[in-house]
């Protein structure tokens, strides 16, 4: 065990030349296995130190413990080299060109009928108006009877209602007490003004249901109610905001509305609302100072004292007014389809020609037009 110093020198040699030989890191871990484990050449030569005569530890101790700390550092360095040479491996096989076009995904689209209705809420919450909303499915008293239209009235027939199979005792109020699939949105007047306190803003769009098909009428469509009801409202104000309403909604100033009297059990007056069209080489445009003709778009009338009374509130403290608007051909006349069944087929080459994109989310300062 007593090398001598040639010895030593050569040992050194031999394990830096096996270090820098080294090419990956199980490689360099036996080396040092080899040369400072615990069976290691270096650890043995340490040992030796304890059996040596004073004069040669003297001699040989600063030389072992160099070569040591040599072939320590040696190693670490090397080390050093083969992780940092690994890591760059890595990350030049791992690169992302950023530029490329994104993978190609399936898109949603937003449906007309879900566009009209956020531009809806949009418009008439800066108005002041919440979104109230009720159940599809109805009782005769929340959809009929309670907004003034009693079991004999004719207006329940023309409804073409979808009844459900009556069940036993459940009559009240007058009414047989069926269940149904509400033939519009006016009973969330009802629901609305029994829930809440007076002074009440509030519009309710939502699907309504009667047996009726053709390409103007589908079993299914969709309406928008509003109801305000506080102290001294009169016909003035439902004038203005359905002015506001309908010029906001078709994003034209020079829109001319014609108020004609009608008939509707809930209101009193009742009013059927005209939007003006212009002739644009043949096509109706909603708008113009001077119109061509007159569209039907809505009904609305002074809320009838007896709905008033029916909801739990004095007709002579309480007034109002109402409106009701079909959904679907608000949209149809914005948006230029023509026939209202292909809004209900799930016709992806219809969605993707008439859909909205998901962010386009109306705004008024944006446009509600998306
Ligand atoms: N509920 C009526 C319908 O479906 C529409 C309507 C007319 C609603 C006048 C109203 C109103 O609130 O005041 O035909």
């Amino acid at each position: 065990m007593m090398e001598s110093m040639t010895d030593l020198d050569n040992l050194k040699a031999d394990l830096i030349g096996q270090i820098s030989q080294s090419e990956d890191l199980a490689g360099l871990e036996s080396v040092r296995v080899h040369a400072l484990g615990k069976q290691g050449v270096v650890t043995a030569l340490l040992k030796s130190l304890g059996k040596m005569t004073p004069e040669e530890r003297q001699e040989k101790g600063p030389v072992i413990h160099s070569l040591r700390q040599e072939v320590a550092q040696g190693i670490a360095d090397r080390k050093q080299a083969l992780e940092t040479a690994l890591l760059n491996e890595k990350l030049a096989s791992e690169t992302i060109d950023l530029s490329l076009p994104s993978p190609k995904i399936p898109k949603g689209s937003l449906h007309p009928v879900s566009q009209v209705m956020d531009e809806l809420a949009e418009i008439f919450a800066d108005l002041g108006f919440a979104v109230a909303s009720g159940p599809e499915i109805e009782d005769e008293w929340h959809n009929f009877s309670a907004l003034n239209i009693p079991e004999s009235h004719p207006a329940r027939a023309m409804h073409d209602t979808f009844y459900f199979e009556p069940q036993e005792g459940a009559a009240s109020n007058g009414d047989k007490g069926r269940m149904l699939l509400r033939t519009h949105t006016s009973p969330v007047q009802i629901r609305t003004m029994k829930g809440q306190e007076p002074p009440i803003r509030i519009i309710a769009p939502g699907r309504t249901y009667r047996s009726d098909s053709d390409a103007t009428h589908t079993p299914m469509f969709h309406q928008v109610e509003g109801l305000v009801i506080d102290k001294g409202v009169h016909l003035g104000h439902l004038k203005w905001t359905l002015e506001t309403f309908v010029r906001a909604y078709f994003e034209r100033d020079d829109i001319v509305l014609r108020l004609r009297p009608s008939y509707f059990p809930f209101t009193e007056p009742s009013m059927e609302v005209d939007v003006g069209y212009t002739l644009e080489k043949g096509r109706r445009i909603i708008g113009g100072k001077d119109p061509d003709g007159w569209m039907e778009i809505l009904g609305s009338g002074m809320v009838h004292p007896n709905v008033i009374t029916a909801c739990g509130l004095d007709p002579n403290v309480w007034q109002g007014f109402a409106f009701g608007c079909g959904i679907d051909r608000l949209a149809m006349l914005k948006y230029g389809m023509d026939d209202l069944r292909a809004f209900f087929d799930g016709d992806l080459r219809w969605l993707r020609h008439f859909g909205f994109a998901a962010l386009d989310v109306p705004t008024l300062s944006g446009g509600v037009g998306a």
